[in-house]
C-alpha cells in the first residue's frame, strides 16, 4: 500500500469546507490519479463547536493553527484562514520550518510575504503552492508556471475580482448608481469583511502582483502596483461608455516595458465586443499573451466553495504525485527585484467634461488639449441641462503625464462645471 499524503487543514470556512468535501467524496478518484491515498489528519479553526455542514469525524482538532502546522503526522499544511499576517503567516512559517509543504489560497499573505515564504520553502526543500489565490477556479498559476513556461510573456491582463465585475455589470444592466449596487452586493454576501479590499482594487492587485512575479521572473512587488478602485465609477460613465462601444472593467495589466515593469489595477474601458467586454457578473477572466503562443483567454468562477476548493486540490494533487514546482516558476533566490516603470504606456483615454454651456467653451477645451499634445479621436455632446453640457471625448494615444497636464490646464479655463473624468481605454 503506498504511503498516504497526510493533510492538516487550518481554516474551515467556505474554502476549507469545500476541500474537505472533495477529499471525502472523491477519495477513490484522488487515489487513482495520484497513486496514493489523500487523507485529512487534523484540522483547525476558531470555533470547534460550529456546525460546518460537513463531518469532521476522524480528524484531530487543534485550536492553534501553528500547532497543527508543526504536527509530525502531517505532510502538507493547507492554510485556508486568510489574512496577510497573523496566524496565517505564522503557521505557514512554522510548517516550512517543520519540513511540511504548504498549500494556500491566501493572496494577501503571498502578495506581501510571498518572497520570504518562497525562500523559506526552498531553504527547507519544501514547496509553497497557491493556485487558488488567483482567480479562484481558473488554473492560471499552472498555465503561467507550466503551460506557458516556454514563452516570453508579453502581457498579463484580466478581471480578477468578481465582486467588482458584479457591481459594474449590475450597474449597467439595471441602470443603478454605484452606492445602491454596492449595498446590494453587501446584502448578497459578495463583499470581503473589509469591502475596500474588493472595491479599492486591493484584492485584485494582490492577484496581479503574484501573476507578474511568475510572468517576469521578478520578486512579488504589490507596492509597485498603480492601484485605483471602482468607487468613483458613475452610472453616467458606464452608460456613455456603452454608447461609444465600450464597457468599464476593473482591469489588471502587467507588462515588462523598456521603462521597467508596469503593473496597473484600475478601471479601464474595453471594447464591448471583446471577450473582456462581454464578461458578466462575478465571473473572472485572465488573458495571457506569450511570444510563441499568442493570446490565451481563461474564463471562469473566481470565487466560491467548489471553484476555489478545486484549485486548492490541484496543488495537493501535484504534491501527492511528486510534482514539485517552485513557488514563482523559478528558484526564489533568482527572482530579480521588480524595477517599476515610472510611467505607463501611452493609451487612448475617455474624457467626460461637464462644460458651462456658453459660447467659446468648446474652443477653449480643444485649444488646451491641443497645446498639451492631446489629440482628439472622437467627440460627442449629448443632452443638455439648462446650464451645463456634457462633452465626451475619446483621445488618440497619449501619455498619462500629457493628459494630466491637459486636465490641469482645463481646470484653469473657467469652463468646467465639475471635475473632469478620465478613464484609460485598454487595447485588448
Ligand atoms: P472564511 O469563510 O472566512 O473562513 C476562514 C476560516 O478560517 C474559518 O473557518 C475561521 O474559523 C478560520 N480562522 C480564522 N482565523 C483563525 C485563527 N486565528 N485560527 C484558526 N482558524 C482561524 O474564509 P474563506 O472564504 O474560506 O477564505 C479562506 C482563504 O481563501 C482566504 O485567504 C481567502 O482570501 C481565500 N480565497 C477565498 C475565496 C472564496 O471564494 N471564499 C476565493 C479565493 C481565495 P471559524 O470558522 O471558526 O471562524
Ligand atoms: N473578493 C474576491 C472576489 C473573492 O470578489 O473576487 C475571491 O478572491
Amino acid at each position: 500500500m503506498p504511503e498516504p499524503l497526510r493533510l492538516g487543514i487550518a481554516g474551515l470556512g467556505t474554502v476549507g469546507v469545500g476541500v474537505i468535501k472533495i477529499v471525502r467524496q472523491k477519495a477513490n478518484v484522488l487515489a487513482a490519479r495520484t497513486g496514493r491515498p489523500v487523507e485529512i489528519v487534523a484540522v483547525s479553526a476558531r470555533n470547534r463547536d460550529k456546525d460546518r455542514g460537513v463531518s469532521l469525524s476522524g480528524y484531530d482538532w487543534e485550536d492553534d493553527p501553528v500547532a497543527l502546522a508543526k504536527r509530525d503526522d502531517i505532510d502538507v499544511f493547507v492554510e485556508l484562514m486568510g489574512g496577510s499576517d497573523g496566524p496565517a503567516k505564522a503557521s505557514c512559517e512554522a510548517a516550512l520550518a517543520a519540513g511540511k509543504d504548504v498549500v494556500t489560497a491566501n493572496k494577501a499573505m503571498l502578495a506581501l510575504h510571498g518572497q520570504e515564504l518562497a525562500e523559506d520553502a526552498e531553504a527547507n526543500g519544501r514547496v509553497v503552492r497557491f493556485e487558488a489565490a488567483v482567480a479562484g477556479g481558473i488554473p492560471v498559476v499552472k498555465a503561467l508556471t507550466e503551460g506557458l513556461a516556454g514563452n516570453d510573456i508579453t502581457r498579463v491582463m484580466g478581471v480578477m475580482n468578481g465582486t467588482c465585475n458584479y457591481i459594474l455589470t449590475r450597474m449597467e444592466g439595471a441602470g443603478l448608481p454605484y452606492k445602491e449596487v454596492f449595498e446590494e452586493a453587501n446584502s448578497l454576501g459578495y463583499l470581503e469583511a473589509d469591502p475596500t479590499l474588493d472595491v479599492g482594487g486591493i484584492d485584485a492587485g494582490h492577484k496581479l502582483a503574484l501573476l507578474a512575479s511568475i510572468a517576469y521572473g521578478t520578486k512579488v512587488c504589490f507596492d509597485a502596483i498603480e492601484l485605483e478602485g471602482i468607487e468613483r465609477i458613475s452610472i453616467e460613465d458606464i452608460e456613455h461608455a456603452a454608447d461609444m462601444g465600450y464597457r468599464i472593467k476593473l482591469l489588471g495589466v502587467a507588462q515588462m516595458t523598456g521603462r521597467g515593469l508596469e503593473q496597473r489595477m484600475s478601471p479601464c474601458l474595453v471594447p464591448a465586443d471583446s471577450p473582456l467586454g462581454q464578461l458578466e457578473g462575478a465571473t473572472n477572466m485572465v488573458i495571457l499573451e506569450g511570444d510563441a503562443v499568442g493570446q490565451i483567454v481563461l474564463r471562469g468562477a473566481g470565487a466560491g466553495e467548489g471553484p476555489t476548493a478545486s484549485a486548492v486540490m490541484s496543488d495537493i494533487i501535484d504534491i501527492a504525485r511528486g510534482t514539485r514546482l517552485t513557488t514563482f516558476g523559478q528558484p526564489a533566490t533568482t527572482l530579480e527585484p521588480a524595477r517599476a516603470a515610472k510611467s505607463t504606456a501611452p493609451a487612448p483615454y475617455y474624457l467626460r467634461l461637464e462644460l458651462q454651456d456658453k459660447p467659446g467653451a468648446l474652443a477653449k477645451v480643444s485649444s488646451v488639449l491641443g497645446e498639451a499634445g492631446v489629440s482628439i479621436d472622437r467627440m460627442r455632446q449629448n443632452e443638455h441641462s439648462a446650464e451645463t453640457a456634457p462633452v465626451l471625448i475619446v483621445t488618440h494615444k497619449v501619455t498619462r503625464s500629457a493628459l494630466d497636464a491637459a486636465l490641469s490646464g482645463l481646470g484653469g479655463t473657467g469652463v468646467l462645471a465639475q471635475d473632469p473624468v478620465a478613464i484609460r481605454i485598454e487595447t485588448v
